[in-house]
């Protein structure tokens, strides 16, 4: 049977209105205000969600102001510390069937790629930063201008604070993953705001971290408008950091609201990245490559493949190859696991899609496939599409389009290609596909972006710091810089 039929389990949660997770307690928004949650495989209204008020984000934020300044987290030792997150991890894993299940529902990821990629991701996300936990170090240091004194000089690292953790749509559980278990390695408390369109997978995340022993208030869960609450948390005198991923024009708005009390940042946004192939490149593994780089999750991923540039003598065959295999591609629910690829996150995000496919057309691009929306399916589909005779001053080539749409062009010689592949207010990630081992680490050292995949794109690890240059953000996610971004550095000088 390839329909996904929805469990019991989750039927009945889906009866239910989700509820906002302050200080310990499930509870309705505090004017009673909800939000629909639509499966966008289908359209449809699944369930409702508590939408959080001012008032209940201002609880929110006391919770994490009091469990952090009353070191309910803190005060526990790191190794107890560690074993919760790590009992998180396991938490996910022993229920991951059911968090697979909602992340197909409202974020339109398929259940299998759900059960064995996002959810055993976020478990081992945990997994790793609670690794971290007792491993917060500071340096001893010495004085070089003061030499006849004693001193005892050292470093140590300290919780940030509380930190307001703003997820996007695109890949709800692991982007909570991402920054809820660093954040919680380091010390802090948080409120996680997940999009509108997507809480069921991240309030089911809270439920579990709840049950594996993390204090009331370290972890508050608001769902609820970005424009109000989301601005408020980012303002909030109380609230010492933000990470937030989504849109570059957000990121830019977060910094303006974050300037009253000058709290850390963290931006994780847009990219417009390119897939490099050159003609030495192994170019049955260089066209799967760059099909999967920019179909896979209909394009709505950050580090999506974009732009795809190859060397002009193998450009027609590259081509062509990533358009045969568009056409190929198997567009639906994704509920029916046959499916290759599925949905656009709602019907506005997919008219935009198009717009930007049409505004493409009109300065002069050519469809070598696909190009149309798939109105007829129920959801939000589109064609994977393949754009060729596009060229940098095109929109079409310079924006995110978060979309299955791939933009190809092809160059000459080495320089062109670093002049073209960092022609882009975009530096977020890079593939480059050739099998000439000096010419891949040059490239990936003139390419100026956050992550260079050589012979692979988008291989993600919780080992692998994570953001871009440019206007891809600020700050890097994973790795033990993702902990660091969660910290402040004291100096202490003791003169003996
Ligand atoms: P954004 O508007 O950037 O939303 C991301 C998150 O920020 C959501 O939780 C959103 O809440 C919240 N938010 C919105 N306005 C805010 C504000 N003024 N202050 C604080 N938080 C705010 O992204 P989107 O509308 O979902 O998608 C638009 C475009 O963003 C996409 O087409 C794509 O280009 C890009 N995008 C990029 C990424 C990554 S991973 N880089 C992820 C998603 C989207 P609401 O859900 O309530 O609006």
């Amino acid at each position: 049977m390839t329909e996904h039929v929805i469990t019991p389990l989750v039927e009945r949660r889906l009866e239910e209105t989700q509820r906002l997770l302050i200080n310990g307690h499930w509870q309705t928004a505090s004017d009673g205000c909800t939000q629909s949650i639509n499966n966008p495989s289908s359209g449809e209204i699944i369930t409702t969600a508590a939408a959080a008020t001012i008032e209940d984000a201002s609880k929110a934020v006391a919770a994490a102001r009091t469990s952090f300044d009353n070191h309910s987290w803190t005060g526990l030792t790191p190794a107890h510390r560690a074993r919760v997150l790590w009992r998180v991890a396991d938490l996910i894993e022993a229920n991951a069937a059911e968090i697979a299940e909602l992340e197909m529902l409202d974020a339109g990821k398929f259940y299998l790629g759900a059960l064995n990629g996002e959810v055993p991701f976020a478990a081992e996300c945990f997994r790793y930063y609670a690794g971290w936990c007792t491993k917060i170090e500071g340096t001893t240091k010495q004085l070089s201008i003061v030499p006849d004194q004693a001193f005892h000089i050292y470093t140590q690292r300290e919780p940030i604070g509380v930190a307001a953790l703003i997820i996007p749509w695109n890949g709800p559980l692991v982007q909570a993953a991402w920054k809820i278990a660093p954040a919680l390695a380091a010390g802090c408390s948080v409120v996680v705001k997940p999009a509108s369109q997507t809480p069921l997978s991240v309030t089911r995340l809270g439920e579990l971290m709840i049950e594996a022993g993390v204090p009331d208030g370290v972890i508050n869960i608001i769902p609820g408008s970005g424009s109000s609450i989301g601005r408020w948390l980012a303002e909030h005198p109380d609230v010492d950091k933000v990470s937030f991923t989504g849109s570059t024009e957000v990121g830019k708005q977060i910094i303006d609201s974050a300037k009253g009390n000058l709290k850390k940042i963290t931006l994780e946004l847009g990219g417009k990245s390119p897939v490099i192939v050159f003609d030495d490149a192994d170019l049955e593994l260089a066209i799967e490559g760059a099909a999967q780089a920019i179909f896979s999750s209909a394009g709505q991923v950050c580090v999506a493949g974009s732009r795809l540039y190859v060397q002009d003598t193998v450009y027609d065959q590259v081509v062509e190859g990533v358009a045969d295999i568009a056409r190929t591609l198997k567009v639906g629910p994704a509920t029916n696991s046959a499916m290759d690829m599925g949905p656009l996150i709602s019907l506005q995000h997919m008219q935009g899609v198009y717009r930007m496919v049409e505004a493409g057309l009109e300065e002069g691009a050519r469809v070598v496939t696909g190009g149309n929306l798939l109105t007829d399916l129920g959801g939000y589909f589109m064609e994977p599409t393949v754009l060729a005779d596009t060229s940098h001053d095109m929109s079409v080539v310079r924006e995110e389009i978060f979309g299955p749409v791939l933009v190809t062009m092809p160059f000459g010689s080495n320089d062109d290609i670093t002049t073209m592949a960092n022609d882009s207010e975009f530096g977020l990630a890079a593939s480059i596909w050739t099998r000439d081992v000096n010419k891949a680490h040059r490239m990936a050292s003139a390419i100026r972006a956050g992550l260079v995949w050589i012979n692979c794109h988008g291989i993600p690890d919780m080992a692998i710091p994570f953001g871009g240059y440019k206007q891809s953000g600020w700050g890097r996610e994973n790795g033990y810089e993702s902990l660091l971004q969660y910290t402040e550095l004291k100096s202490v000088v003791a003169r003996l």
